[in-house]
């Protein structure tokens, strides 16, 4: 889905298409840098992180596996509760391994914050974190975040991945809603 099928519920393009696109190459190579030679985990956080993803790990040269959670921070609702459940867990023991969190957005820094102390609980040789966008203004807690693709306003965004309701995830930019969709 475009801008333009989805205008009259959208104000304005915040990442278009092209600059998803080339932040996405530039945070890889920075990624294939670092971890040249290492076999790497790649941890999705379901479901908004699935398009970078998708974008992110066909864009690095190292050798990645892939596996995925799924967490929940707030429901149908546009306020972080700061309440993480699991619902559902990686697929294999992550000991030992280089695992990199892949992650759509930081909003609060709650989801992050925990799941980064619990996957390094666990065992994990290392744990980094790269998100395609935070919003400093919204974070409650630090997150020692690696790699950041935009700081983007505190405003409620949607696309690339990002819902509202489900909806909007195929929108091929970022974009923020017209607050009268939620109002
Ligand atoms: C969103 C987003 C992050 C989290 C960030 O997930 O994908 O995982 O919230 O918020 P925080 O920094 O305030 O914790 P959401 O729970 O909306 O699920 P979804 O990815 O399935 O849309």
């Amino acid at each position: 889905m475009n801008f333009e099928s989805a205008k009259s519920q959208l104000t304005k393009v915040l990442v278009t298409e092209e600059q998803i696109q080339s932040r996405v190459a530039e945070m890889a190579a920075e990624i294939d840098a670092k971890y040249e030679g290492k076999e790497v985990l790649l941890v999705g956080v379901l479901k908004g992180a699935i398009m970078f993803m998708a974008d992110l790990s066909r864009a690095l040269n190292i050798s990645t596996s892939m596996d995925w959670m799924a967490l929940s921070s707030y429901g149908s609702g546009t306020v972080s509760s700061g309440v993480i459940r699991i619902l559902k867990d990686l697929d294999a023991e992550i000991h030992g391994k280089h695992v990199i969190i892949v992650e759509d957005i930081i909003d609060s820094g709650l989801t992050l914050s925990w799941l980064q102390a619990t996957l390094t609980a666990r065992g994990a040789a290392s744990v980094d974190v790269v998100a395609f966008l935070r919003k400093p203004a919204a974070a409650k807690v630090e997150v020692p975040v690696w790699l950041v693709g935009y700081d983007i306003p505190n405003e409620f965004v949607v696309g690339y991945g990002l819902d509202y309701n489900e909806r909007y995830r195929s929108l091929n930019c970022v974009a923020v809603l017209d607050p009268k969709v939620y109002s």
